[in-house]
């Protein structure tokens, strides 16, 4: 079962290692090697616009939405297992008015956004603009 916590500074740490992780790079604009100091002044102004998810209480992915520009992460051992949609779908009760900006070529995260009701609006700066379906007009 997958359940939507805080990002409570418990999970700063995960937060941090997880986009380090080289395995998740790929998926990102740019990639970073985020230090625990840094970490620290990042999440003093941000931690509440994230979210972790939990799976058997463990760290399994986060999200957040920083001017209502969602980034999102599922650690590689639980990637498929719908934390992301999960997530995805915390996000947007939260933060409804939030869009993506996918990388283009992240098919995983296009399939993302795609099954949680998004679709693409434009494309911007060389990043294709997603947003939810019924919020897409307005
Ligand atoms: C994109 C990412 C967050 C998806 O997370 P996830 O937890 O594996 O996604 P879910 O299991 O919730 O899958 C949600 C939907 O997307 C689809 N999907 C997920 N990964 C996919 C892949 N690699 N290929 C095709 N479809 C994929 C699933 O099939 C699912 O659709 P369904 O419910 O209709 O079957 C994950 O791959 C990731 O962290 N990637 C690296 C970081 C990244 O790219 N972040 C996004 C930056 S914009």
């Amino acid at each position: 079962m997958i359940e939507i916590a805080a990002a409570s500074c418990l999970y700063h740490d995960f937060i941090r290692q997880l986009r380090n992780d080289q395995r998740v790079q790929g998926g990102f604009l740019e990639h970073v090697s985020i230090s625990s100091a840094q970490q620290d002044v990042y999440m003093t102004k941000f931690a509440s616009r994230y979210l972790v998810a939990l799976i058997a209480d463990q760290p399994a992915g986060y999200a957040g939405s920083i001017d209502n520009d969602i980034r999102v992460c599922t650690h590689p051992e639980f990637q498929g297992r719908g934390v992301g949609r999960a997530l995805i779908n915390a996000i947007m009760e939260r933060f409804p008015e939030s869009q993506a900006r996918i990388k283009p070529g992240n098919h995983a995260s296009e399939a993302l956004f795609l099954a949680c009701g998004f679709k693409q609006v434009g494309e911007s700066d060389g990043l294709l603009i997603f947003r939810r379906a019924d919020l897409a007009a307005g």
